[in-house]
């Protein structure tokens, strides 16, 4: 493991709409693990890029602007520091949060348009949509509501009916209005958009997501695959909407005919992971061509992206489209990681239902490091997972402050007890230390083999299980029984719990960094020895030197009791 090459790594992680406050599911599915990774790999010795950004065009910023009565642009500013803040509390290791309204972003997104027109993958086309006049602004398929044309249900979405199920083209509905205002006075007018040529791309893409058949995870290239064997469509990358990125001819001048009209929020979103990286390379001085230029250094970058499974096809397919019509040597991505659902209790997450909680609220009731725990515990992986309290409850009592807690407290305060809390020396080795030798050197190299395979929910067991290591060698060692009879021998199990505390903090960081940052600091491990190289179990047993200063950490986690629960469930719902 220690002689693991060094890898730069870039990560990006969906980019989460501005509108709206992400609930913990959205958490669990792209920003947390992508969180979660990013840390193990720095402490594993890579070059991590973390980048992130918020998703800021599109109908339903401009919709949410309206009715706080701010301007789209503020409504943003003020959105954009709000979700800053929420990763910040769910402490987020970003290296950057950036915009997709920045500056860089914009170029970027009109500088491939531009390229990929020239390479044949544009065309511009008419299409027919529904323009509200009370509105005076074309409305998008889904804030167009009226009759079905199967089967007569009379609030049927532009997009589909939600009675009968069938998808809808929106200029087919009888009696159409708008959503936006109820408003009946609608009209169906010719409008032209660019249309991104994706049906062209088909059989390069199928070749490309083949190629990762067996390195990407089995729900990322179904996904990508049903879509090719479906019969890829040209999409249209351009709106009638204001809020966005302007449609510029390669003079920088609005394209004629697109006044008023910007490209589609799905067409800038992904442009925004390199417009951000740019955006970061600006404020750091980093160089940015490294991790998305293959004539400048990108080849040696591993690109992953994490997300959830809706996502999928515009990462496996729309925005490679983007990259490869380019004909400019981007970075595509090397492996791509999508989660399933979080469920809230098997349903959906509704703020005006009241069914479950979101990342502002969540941090009121509950430090990070709990919900980070229990939701990479359970990371829906390969298949969704509901979200219980109960479970939560139990993720935190039973693991953390159980298995790992207890253990921290208890041989630490023991120390300071009755060794002057420093590391003693003295005894000598049983078979309890064997055995815990022989699970630290299956375990440890496996666990890395997780984080690596950004298995979660393994990596999650698999570090549960040495906290679990830590207090059957307590229990076998029984440092406070030898104490009366030979000091020397319990000297040996309270030093080499002491030692197993430290790599206990050690391992903690990615996944818990509050409760890792009180264990290493009261067992005074400097920043330099908290990286990720282990020389097997031997020497993580002997790690801290004889006399090293040792405290107790202050109560590392507080039981969620009862009450908690039924408070939760009345404030957010639940079983009951
Ligand atoms: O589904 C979403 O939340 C989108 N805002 C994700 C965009 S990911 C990327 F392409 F920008
Ligand atoms: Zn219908």
């Amino acid at each position: 493991m220690s002689n693991r090459q060094n890898t730069r790594i870039l990560v990006t992680s969906a980019l989460p709409y501005i509108n709206g406050v992400k609930h913990m599911g959205n958490l669990a599915g792209s920003m947390l693990p992508a969180d979660v990774y990013s840390r193990a790999m720095r402490l594993l010795g890579h070059e991590v890029l973390y980048i992130c950004a918020t998703d800021e065009h599109g109908t339903p910023a401009e919709l949410a602007a309206a009715e706080t009565g701010l301007s789209v642009s503020e409504y943003c500013d003020k959105m954009h520091e709000a979700q800053k803040a929420a990763g910040a509390n769910f402490k987020l290791s970003y290296d950057y949060f950036g915009r997709s309204s920045s500056e860089a972003t914009h170029r970027l997104t009109q500088e491939f348009a531009i390229a990929l027109e020239a390479n044949g993958f544009i065309e511009e086309r008419t299409s027919q949509q529904v323009y509200s006049v009370a509105d005076r602004r074309y409305l998008p398929d889904r804030y167009v509501e009226g009759t079905c044309p199967n089967c007569g249900f009379e609030s049927a979405r532009g997009d589909q009916c939600d009675n009968c199920g069938k998808l809808l083209d929106p200029v087919d509905l009888i009696n159409p209005y708008s959503a936006v205002s109820g408003s009946h006075d609608v009209e169906i007018r010719d409008t032209n958009h660019l249309y991104l040529k994706q049906s062209d791309m088909s059989g390069r893409l199928r070749d490309w997501v083949e190629t990762h058949r067996a390195d990407w995870p089995a729900l990322t290239t179904s996904i990508a695959i049903k879509w090719l064997d479906e019969g890829l469509r040209d999409r249209a990358i351009t709106r009638d909407l204001s809020w966005g990125v302007p449609v510029v001819d390669a003079d920088g001048k609005v394209r004629a005919g697109f006044e008023g009209k910007v490209f589609y929020v799905w067409f800038d979103a992904p442009i925004a992971y390199i417009g951000a990286t740019r955006d970061w390379a600006k404020e750091t001085g980093g160089d940015w061509e490294k991790f998305w230029r293959l004539d400048k250094g990108a080849e040696d970058t591993r690109y992953i992206q994490f997300m959830g499974k809706d996502n999928v096809a515009f990462h496996t397919l729309s925005f490679p489209t983007t990259i490869m019509g380019s004909g400019q040597p981007w970075k595509l991505v090397d492996e791509l990681k999508a989660f399933n659902w979080v469920t809230w209790y098997g349903g959906k997450f509704s703020t005006s239902q009241k069914r479950g909680v979101f990342m502002d609220k969540a941090i009121d009731i509950a430090p990070s490091d709990y919900w980070r725990w229990h939701l990479m515990a359970n990371a829906p992986e390969s298949s969704d997972a509901a979200f219980t309290w109960e479970d939560f409850q139990a993720s935190v009592n039973s693991d953390l402050a159980n298995v790992l807690g207890n253990f921290v407290n208890r041989i630490t305060s023991y120390c300071v007890k009755k060794f002057d809390g420093a590391v003693p020396a003295g005894g000598s080795i049983t078979e309890a230390e064997k055995w815990l030798e022989a699970e630290l050197d299956e375990r440890l190299p496996r666990l890395v083999e997780f984080y690596e395979a950004r298995e979660f929910r393994k990596a999650m067991a698999e570090t549960r299980a040495i906290w679990a290591a830590g207090n059957e060698y307590l229990t076998q060692a029984a440092p406070w029984t030898h104490y009366k009879s030979d000091v020397d021998q319990a000297a040996m199990g309270v030093r080499v719990g002491l030692n197993l505390v430290a790599l206990f903090g050690v391992l903690a960081q990615p996944i818990i960094p509050d409760a890792a940052e009180k264990i290493l600091a009261a067992m005074s491990i400097p920043e330099e020895n908290r990286t990720w190289n282990f020389r097997g179990g031997e020497s993580c047993m002997n790690a801290l030197p004889i006399a090293h200063p040792v405290s107790a950490p202050p109560v590392l986690f507080t039981k969620i009791e009862a009450d908690d629960i039924d408070a939760w469930t009345e404030r957010f719902g639940g079983a009951g």
